[in-house]
């Protein structure tokens, strides 16, 4: 049976960290909100409280019902989950006479407890808090203190249930991944089984127990998910995964031909679908990204739809999901979910009537990455950087022609190109070519040019959701832009954007 623990979400931005870290430990771990908890069964070892952005003594703060989790199972309350605890148990929390935020130290921790083992006395927190426990009951034992906060741990006497008001999760809390082991292990019980093998392993049973003789199609895209998603499909049903890639014309330069033919040597049962026109024409003349986003998703449904009808029988949609764009988070105005919607161009249209089979949706980013190194994936498919679905599309601003695309095509071919040469494109976290529709006066030889400008843009990031240039060398820089002046008819400028998200954005449209 794989063993978990449950985290519960309070809303703090810290939330899918602990996940992370959990997992890091081998642990399987399932983020779950608040005021939507699933019934707790047999696999669950622990729970963890989250923090959050609210004050416990706000009227509208969120509450659970601590008698489902305390003396039933450990549980680790971190921050919020420590504060409620402490008050809903007859303790007391006041507003913090300063706002406690950064790095702290403690300066007492009972070496007997169970939590703190092998956690020095005077060892690095990260705090983060407005509020602080004031009075604990007779029944809790302080177990860590700073200099400031009395309460920095607890341990309700006689259970398994303990509190910090730290974050053990934030890499500044420098013992944060002992004290989570310690929890874990020591206190949980739990066995450290979950390995990219072990979770490959019953992945692959649970999808032939799930899918017997049933067909699958899958839309692939040449991404790390898919490919990743495709694979564990194919191991587990073999040729009844129908694969499908479609040329919507808009990828990069050769890529087409270059993903299919990995593809095909993986020996996955894949179809290539050469869609170029259709895209094209039904993109001409607009000039909204918006429309462009819903006309090529329009006609991504449309293709893949005729495809998938050449299967016969077929009853599943295989997806590359990942577990971030499924995890219901807590916003600070109460539960919503975070799913990128407009990133999702391939939602397809319920006359499908296929059921959904989403191998992925439990794993973070680089657990995919790690399960797709285990299946032997190719290192130039798990490194390929983000690549939009609309693809080139919304980096043509306005209107897209095939001149334009091929343009773009070439530019960005040296731009990554050179990237690869220089030993960057792994530092990168994406990085693409900008076709402007500005023309500008230049110079070539005695004449005089009046043509476009590519922009070239390079972002570090960890999920895309915030994001920072990167300050690529100088003569990298230098080369790219007169390769690409000199071998790119129709450019005469090449510009670097220097723009952080927020507020830009990675793509520009
Ligand atoms: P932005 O531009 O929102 O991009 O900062 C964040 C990440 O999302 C990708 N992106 C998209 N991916 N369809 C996609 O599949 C889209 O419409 C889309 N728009 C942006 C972008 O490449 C970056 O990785």
């Amino acid at each position: 049976m794989l063993e978990k623990i449950i985290i519960l979400d309070f809303g703090s931005q810290y939330t899918q960290l602990i996940a992370r870290r959990v997992r890091e430990l081998n642990v399987y771990c399932e983020i779950h909100p608040f005021n939507n908890i699933p019934e707790t069964t047999a696999d669950v070892k622990g729970i963890i409280f989250s923090g959050s952005p609210y004050s416990v003594r706000q009227d509208d703060a969120p509450q659970i019902e601590l008698e489902r989790f305390m003396q039933k199972y450990p549980v680790l309350a971190v921050c919020y989950g420590a504060q409620y605890i402490a008050l809903h148990s007859g303790g007391d929390v006041q507003p913090s006479s300063t706002r406690e935020y950064g790095r702290a130290n403690l300066g007492y921790v009972s070496q007997s407890s169970k939590l703190f083992k092998n956690i020095s006395e005077t060892s690095q927190v990260w705090m983060s808090h407005g509020d602080t426990i004031t009075e604990v009951p007779d029944n809790f034992e302080i177990i860590a203190s700073t200099d400031s906060v009395r309460v920095a741990a607890y341990q309700v006497k006689g259970s398994e249930t303990y509190a910090i008001q730290f974050h053990p999760e934030v890499t500044h809390s420098t013992d944060g991944k002992q004290l989570l082991e310690n929890f874990l292990v020591d206190i949980c019980g739990c066995k450290q089984e979950w390995t990219p093998d072990a979770f490959v392993e019953s992945t692959i049973a649970n999808l032939k127990a799930q899918l017997g003789d049933d067909k699958v199609v899958l839309g692939l895209s040449g991404g790390v998910d898919s490919s990743v998603a495709a694979v564990l499909l194919h191991k587990a049903i073999g040729t009844n995964l129908h694969c499908i890639f479609v040329d919507n014309g808009l990828l990069r330069k050769d890529e087409y031909e270059a993903v299919l033919e990995q593809y095909k040597h993986m020996g996955l049962n894949i179809k290539g679908i050469d869609a170029k026109d259709r895209f094209l024409s039904q993109l001409a003349g607009l000039k909204d990204p918006e429309m462009k986003r819903k006309a090529i998703g329009r006609v991504f449904i449309e293709v893949f739809d005729d495809a998938a009808h050449e299967v016969q029988n077929v009853k599943w949609l295989g997806q590359g999901t990942i577990y971030p764009d499924v995890i219901e988070s807590v916003s600070v105005k109460g539960p919503s979910a975070t799913i990128k919607s407009h990133h999702n161009v391939g939602g397809l249209p319920a006359y499908m009537k296929l059921k959904v089979v989403e191998p992925l949706n439990t794993l973070f980013k680089d657990e995919v990455r790690r399960v797709g190194k285990t299946l032997g994936i190719d290192d130039v498919i798990l490194g390929r950087h983000p690549f939009p679905g609309p693809g080139l599309a919304i980096r043509i601003l306005g209107d897209v022609t095939a001149e334009k695309v091929a343009i773009l095509q070439e530019a960005d071919a040296i731009y990554i190109n050179n990237l690869r040469e220089a030993g960057l494109y792994d530092q990168v976290w994406q990085a693409g070519a900008i076709f402007l529709p500005v023309q500008s006066v230049g110079v070539m030889g005695d004449e005089r040019t009046y043509e476009n400008v590519i922009c070239l843009r390079a972002v570090e990031s960890v999920d895309g959701m915030t994001a920072d240039w990167c300050h690529l060398p100088y003569p990298v820089l230098a080369k790219i832009s007169n390769e690409i002046i000199n071998k790119v008819k129709g450019i005469n400028r090449v510009v670097y954007d220097i723009s952080s998200k927020p507020p830009a954005t990675i793509e520009w449209e």
